[in-house]
């Protein structure tokens, strides 16, 4: 297969700088859409001679068709990914993460009407909401999302539906559980680290710890999201991408004070909203990944090797 022309929007952030990597690793040419609000050019200034970089803003900037004029995909990255704001500040997710898409979307159908890109989009397990079912597979509903944010992609998700079903474009929507690792920049072990590195004798933990959750490494999130991209027949699809166990949030805790050699530290657990971090926080998520393992793709490290991992990696920086 030849190179193909790829537009990342998002490519300076955490995931997506890791996707911009594998896809040039992969011989293709990058175009990287991303505002810098918290992406970081240090992300991408390994890889600047061998991409093409766009300083631009989905929703302020209105040069989008002569962004998607020439690719062959798009992987669809950029988003407010807060999930804490959303109890303060409604408007954020609508406007960062649907509005956005749909923008991008327009731009695709006003210009590429007759010949449109693959389109690949970064959604989240949060749109599953409370689930019932555990571990949860990608036909699981009704969804229910507790948070603006899981509410504000999953609406990202109906419009990517609408517009692939109207106009031909083939897409597919990964449901990621938590990914960790380097140059990420939040998260439960970059506000743990923060937390230590400000006061080592004390670490307050949001909610009453026993929130339990499934995690990934960022390494086999892009290889499971290129894989099932390239190989995907129907013209829309949804995959979980994530891994098969979970570890609580006072284990997290452990393994931190471990890495960091604070064993001594005392934990203070806030309480949180119902036992939970926060409003809008889902106390417990475990996803399938069959479909995704039916692809060929498996992760190499599960929950707990990739928190290691990550936090390895987030202290070496
Ligand atoms: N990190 C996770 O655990 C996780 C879990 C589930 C889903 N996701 C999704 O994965 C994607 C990447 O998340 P991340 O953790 O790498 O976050 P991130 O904040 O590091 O990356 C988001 C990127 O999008 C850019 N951006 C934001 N708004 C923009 C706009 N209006 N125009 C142009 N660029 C804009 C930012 O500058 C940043 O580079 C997001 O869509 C997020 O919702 C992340």
């Amino acid at each position: 297969m030849g190179a193909k022309r790829i537009l990342v929007t998002g490519g300076a952030g955490f995931i997506g700088s890791h996707l911009v990597d594998a896809l040039i690793s992969r011989g293709n040419d990058v175009i990287v859409y991303d505002n810098l609000s918290s992406g970081r050019l240090e992300f991408i200034s390994h890889v600047m001679d061998r991409i093409e970089f766009l300083e631009r803003d989905l929703v302020l900037d209105n040069d989008l068709e002569e962004a998607v004029k020439d690719a062959d995909h798009v992987y669809h990255v950029a988003a407010n990914p807060d999930v804490r704001i959303g109890e303060a500040d409604t408007w954020t997710s609508v406007e960062q993460n649907i509005m956005a898409t749909y923008n991008l979307l327009e731009a695709i159908r006003k210009c590429r009407r007759n010949d449109p890109p693959g389109f690949t989009f970064t959604s989240t397990s949060t749109v599953y909401g409370n689930a019932t079912i555990m571990p949860t597979p990608e036909d699981y509903g009704p969804l229910m999302p507790i948070s603006q944010y899981g509410a504000s992609k999953l609406a990202a998700e109906a419009l990517i539906s609408a517009f692939s079903d109207n106009f031909g474009i083939k897409a597919t929507v990964f449901r990621f559980a938590n990914v960790v690792g380097s140059r990420s920049t939040h998260g439960i072990l970059v506000d743990f680290i923060r937390k230590l590195r400000e006061g080592p004798k004390r670490l307050e933990i949001l909610g009453d710890g026993t929130q339990r959750k499934s995690y990934i490494h960022v390494s086999d999130c892009v290889e499971g999201m290129i894989h099932a991209t390239e190989s995907q027949r129907p013209s829309f699809e949804f995959y979980n991408l994530g891994t098969d166990d979970s570890v609580n949030v006072d284990g997290i805790a452990d393994i931190v004070l471990e890495g960091m050699g604070l064993q001594g530290a005392s934990k203070v657990f806030t309480g949180g909203h119902k036992g939970a971090g926060w409003k809008g926080d889902v106390k417990f998520m475990s996803l399938s990944v069959d479909k995704m393992r039916s692809t060929g793709w498996t992760y190499k490290m599960n929950s707990e090797k990739s928190l290691r991992t990550a936090l390895k990696e987030l202290l070496e920086n």
